[in-house]
């Protein structure tokens, strides 16, 4: 196996052939089609100048944490839309969302018996990837809807015409969500001693609210019993953190919050703490992989079914050289049928190469199906039974799953079929807002990181 060297520790230098503009020379595939070159160059411009996102500091501290995850000590629980809309840029949904996220994790730090790491798809999850660049209907061919960062919705030329200036509102809206979390979060929103301030207002009508409060008194409990017996300070513990990721898919605007920071070598993506490439723009040899090779975040890569050693060899190679833990995390997504030929199969290739990465399942996108009727949904037995084998292949392999990936809401829409509640498909009509992915409500994320935190109970011995 390639021991790591000094040359590639968190501290490293950016790769000396690399600029954040390097990209430029490879392919970049899912790149929207901008008619106005010059006025997305001035917005670029633009962005580029207005302050960071977040800060160096937190994502080395994210990095060294998701090292400790690819060890084993800790869990990471990656969640949220599937793509952030603009118009949800209010106080009631960013609550929403933190709140289901926190009581998932709170669920799991039971289930897991070790520190939950929350990484949400948040604060900049603006921007899609479309498997066609354009759709008919009814004889007109207009550019795909790419996110709300590009375009618009709506079916006419207009909305789908990229616009520069989503890129700045995107930013703004990134920016303003995430002021509210940290002022949530720092106000004690989140504080263990006080699970009641993170409640959501149904969960009172839930069949799983009796479980969950029963879980967080426990742990309040703990808490408590620590302070006061003990004498021991929760201290920084009890205040969480919360960490932002996003797909990093539009690799202009990547590039216009690439710095480098005072006191620090290398670069830093200042718009989020965890940029993943997805499935469609994961090649070694593209311009997706080439952007993230240079930046010191860690990186994520979206992995599906087929991924060849070549490949493997190509990311690892390319994004961690030094195999570091933390640097590299898989995020695998073969679907309910796939995984368990799949899986075994990628982890012997990533041993042959001697990475050392962190292992995530997504059980979202391999999973999707369109009903008979056309509606674009996932069936949330599928989506347990996909983790559920992750579980049991990465210990009988002798390794650990180290965290999911999942795309949830905390609000009460109708977009997965099944779960506690039987959601059937002719429920889905009620309650489906997703423009892409259909997500979890907030009852079937809960009740999702239930099942995770018995499963992980049984296959650890927790
Ligand atoms: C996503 O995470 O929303 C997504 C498009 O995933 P993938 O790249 O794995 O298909
Ligand atoms: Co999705």
């Amino acid at each position: 196996m390639n021991q790591p060297s000094s040359r590639f520790s968190i501290q490293s230098s950016s790769p000396s052939s690399w600029r954040p503009d390097s990209w430029r020379g490879f392919e970049a595939l899912q790149q929207p089609e901008y008619p106005d070159q010059a006025a997305l160059e001035r917005v670029l411009c633009e962005i580029s100048k207005l302050p960071p996102l977040v800060t160096s500091w937190e994502i080395v501290k994210l990095r060294a944490l998701l090292a400790d995850a690819a060890r084993g000590a800790c869990f990471v629980l990656q969640g949220g839309d599937c793509a952030e809309r603009f118009v949800d840029c209010t106080s009631a949904r960013i609550t929403n969302t933190l709140k289901v996220l926190l009581q998932m994790s709170l669920v799991l730090v039971v289930g897991a018996q070790r520190p939950v790491i929350r990484l949400g798809r948040f604060a900049g999850q603006y921007a899609k990837p479309r498997s066609a660049a354009a759709e008919t209907h009814g004889g007109i061919t207009l550019p795909s809807y790419r996110g709300d960062i590009i375009n618009r919705p709506e079916f006419t030329a207009e909305a789908r015409t990229a616009d520069p200036e989503l890129l700045l509102r995107g930013y703004e809206r990134a920016a303003l969500a995430l002021n509210f979390m940290r002022a949530l979060i720092k106000g004690g929103f989140a504080d263990l001693h006080h699970p009641e301030y993170f409640d959501l207002d149904w969960v009172r009508h839930s069949p799983l609210a009796d479980d969950y409060h029963r879980m967080a008194a426990t742990i309040s409990e703990s808490l408590r019993f620590m302070e006061n017996v003990l004498g021991i300070r929760a201290g920084e513990s009890d205040r969480i953190d919360f960490f932002t990721s996003h797909e990093a898919l539009v690799l202009g605007y990547e590039q216009a919050q690439t710095r480098r920071v005072p006191r620090r070598p290398g670069y830093f993506n200042l718009s989020t703490h965890f940029p993943w490439i997805g499935l469609r723009t994961n090649d070694p040899e593209g311009a997706h992989v080439e952007y993230v090779r240079g930046i010191e975040n860690p990186i994520g890569i979206k992995v599906g079914p087929g991924a060849t050693r070549e490949c493997v060899a190509g990311w690892l190679d390319k994004l961690d050289p030094g195999r570091n833990p933390g640097r590299l995390t898989l995020i695998h997504r073969f679907g309910v049928s796939r995984i368990a030929e799949e899986l075994p199969r990628l982890i012997e290739i990533v041993r042959g190469e001697g990475g050392r990465v962190l292992w995530i399942c997504d059980p979202m996108h391999g999973n999707t199906q369109t009903t008979a009727s056309g509606v674009k949904t996932r069936r949330f037995e599928d989506i347990q039974s996909e983790v559920e084998q992750a579980f049991d292949i990465h210990r009988a392999m002798g390794q650990q799953l180290g965290g999911v990936h999942v795309e949830l809401t905390g609000e009460n829409v109708t977009e997965c079929v099944g779960g506690a509640r039987g959601q059937s498909e002719e429920d889905l009509a009620q309650a489906y807002e997703s423009e892409v992915d259909p997500r979890l409500n907030y009852e079937q994320a809960l009740e999702l990181a239930f099942l995770i935190a018995r499963k992980m109970k049984r296959t650890n011995g927790g």
